[in-house]
């Protein structure tokens, strides 16, 4: 006998955190999280499509082209130093890198000029993004980003119980910073903004975005995806982890998979 529950509702019973994380990767790109799941008698699943995603297509196509742009994957494949410590590296996989682990955090932090305790490693930053989403959403709410924007979070968002308050973007493509704000209300548990912006590519300007941030966080966290960031030449100097110094309520997502060449071994953090 077949039974059907209401994906929302599933995952906010009891099976969130479990069914949520390998849920989130296929939630990204689809209307998914209004699909009935099927349950059998004992009230176990015996096919989701939370499952599909790791089912590899048979057969197997290789690529036919070097760039894959829907992905935004990087061509050139990682430095061929990221690739020789790696090799050296695998023949240790079989102890895990907890060493290894703080010493990357250390030299992020470094890098960040933040301390060691604000950085949060993931498998990715999508891991990371999906995460908070369930955190800051599991007793409701809304929240504010552009539209279109990169629709990860959003999605496990509304997953998890969510309502998505769309700011279209402006006519140059940058976010519409003064109506997000007008936007933000006292359901408001978040504020997402990915800047350089996916899909469009744009830019949002960076002093307009540092007072946005700035005040707005007194209000709500604010969540700023830097994914595209390491394209821009002077990518330090746009980047909004200035603010996590001041204490401001705000979290930043990096990414190992784009300009570092990395989508496949998956590294990612926020600060
Ligand atoms: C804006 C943005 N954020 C985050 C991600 C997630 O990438 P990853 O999980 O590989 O770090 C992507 C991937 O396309 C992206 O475009």
């Amino acid at each position: 006998m077949k039974t059907t529950v209401n994906r929302r509702d599933w995952l906010k019973k009891g099976v969130l955190s479990a069914a949520g994380v390998m849920a989130a990767p296929y939630l990204t790109y689809g209307a998914f999280p209004s699909q009935p799941i099927s349950l059998d008698a004992n009230g176990n699943i015996p096919y989701t499509p939370f499952f599909k995603e790791y089912l590899p297509q048979s057969p197997m196509q290789p690529l036919a082209l070097a760039a894959k742009l829907n992905a935004n994957e990087n061509p050139y494949g990682p430095s061929p130093m990221a690739v020789s410590a790696m090799q050296e590296y695998a023949p240790k996989g079989n102890r895990y890198a907890w060493k290894e682990l703080y010493q990357l955090m250390d030299k992020i932090a470094i890098e960040e000029g933040v301390k060691q305790e604000n950085i949060m490693m993931g498998p990715g930053s999508s891991d990371l993004l999906e995460k908070t989403a369930m955190v800051f959403f599991q007793n409701g709410g809304n929240i504010v980003s552009a539209d279109p924007a990169y629709m990860s979070l959003i999605k496990v968002a509304e997953a998890t119980g969510a309502t998505w308050k769309p700011v279209p973007l402006k006519k140059d493509w940058s976010h519409d910073l003064a109506a997000m704000e007008a936007a933000v209300d006292d359901d408001t548990k978040l504020v997402y903004i990915c800047n350089p912006n996916n899909p469009t590519g744009s830019m949002t300007d960076h002093d307009e975005l540092i007072d946005f941030c700035s005040r707005v966080s007194e209000k709500t966290p604010i969540f700023v995806d830097e994914a595209y960031l390491g394209f821009l030449d002077d990518a330090t100097k746009k980047s909004m982890v200035s603010l996590i110094n001041e204490g401001k309520d705000v979290i930043i997502a990096r990414t190992f998979s784009k300009i570092q060449g990395m989508a496949g071994l998956r590294v990612g953090y926020i600060v």
